[in-house]
């Protein structure tokens, strides 16, 4: 259907978010459109973190609407976001630490999980069948981001930079159309910085996925992204390239805290 695919994949339209009296966001508004890299900027307490809590609603909005393949994400409870194809990673590692690579990233294919807790107990051959998709997929997303090698060691034996990329295979193990990546080059050293880089691209191309990438790595954004939304203080102050967005002066004001 031609029609559903020109449609952006993420619609955000005029998103507030209020914490006492504090407006964390102030009518929002941008699109994503389908196999692009979208980097979201701004400084801290720009409000960042808070748009991403909607998108996976965790948080509430007061006002405005988000519509995900044009459905109100409204409808849908945090804990169905997965299943609708939005997945994420968080800003700090959240994975089980004495559980081995291959383990962490299988539990990232739970959400799509058809069979029921029946189902699993009398081990029905559609369950025997579904782990076996499941280690298949694991399997493909172990081989995609290079953690063969690594697959049965614990996480706790790995690296900061490897551990992202055992994060970032789990996340998509949920099949995601849309992810969401907070910060993924915090705390990693200049050549993961780029390793970080040409995998996004890699994975963006190879899984034809959609992502949203909040980033302070402004040379990692500025190259990897098609699409550039800028925050400051709640407000959008910026939407365009790299190149556009990294001009405009209310960006350089926000950054630099001077006249352009
Ligand atoms: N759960 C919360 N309760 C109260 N205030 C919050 C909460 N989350 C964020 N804020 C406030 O909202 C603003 C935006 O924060 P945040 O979205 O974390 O910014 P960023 O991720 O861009 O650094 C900040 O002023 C922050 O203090
Ligand atoms: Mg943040």
């Amino acid at each position: 259907m031609p029609d559903a695919d020109a449609r952006p994949l993420l619609e955000v339209k005029g998103v507030t978010v209020r914490f006492g009296g504090i407006t964390a966001l102030d009518g929002i508004t941008f699109s994503i459109s389908r196999g692009a890299i979208t980097g979201l900027i701004g400084p801290n307490g720009a409000g960042k973190t808070t748009l991403f809590n909607c998108l996976s609603r965790l948080y509430q909005f007061s006002d405005g609407e988000i519509l995900f393949e044009g459905q109100p994400l409204r409808a849908h409870p945090a804990h169905a976001i997965a299943a609708l194809g939005i997945g994420r990673t968080f800003q700090n590692l959240a994975l089980f630490r004495t559980m081995s690579v291959r383990d962490n990233v299988m539990l990232g294919g739970h959400c799509r999980s058809g069979t029921g807790f029946l189902g699993n107990a009398l081990r029905l051959p559609s369950v025997r069948r579904e782990e076996r998709m499941l280690g298949e997929q694991a399997a493909r997303m172990i081989d995609l981001l290079d953690l063969g090698e690594v697959a049965h060691r614990p996480v706790s034996d790995l690296s900061f930079g490897t551990a992202k990329r055992v994060e970032f295979a789990r996340a998509l193990m949920s099949r995601p159309k849309l992810l969401l990546l907070d910060e993924p080059a915090g705390g990693l050293n200049h050549e993961e910085v780029d390793g970080l880089r040409l995998l996004l691209r890699r994975i963006q191309s190879e899984l034809s996925l959609t992502i949203l990438l909040v980033e302070h790595h402004m040379n990692l954004v500025m190259r990897v992204s098609d699409q550039v939304v800028a925050l400051d203080f709640g407000r959008k102050i910026a939407d365009g390239t790299p190149a556009q967005v990294q001009a405009h002066p209310d960006v350089v004001r926000a950054y630099l805290g001077v006249e352009a």
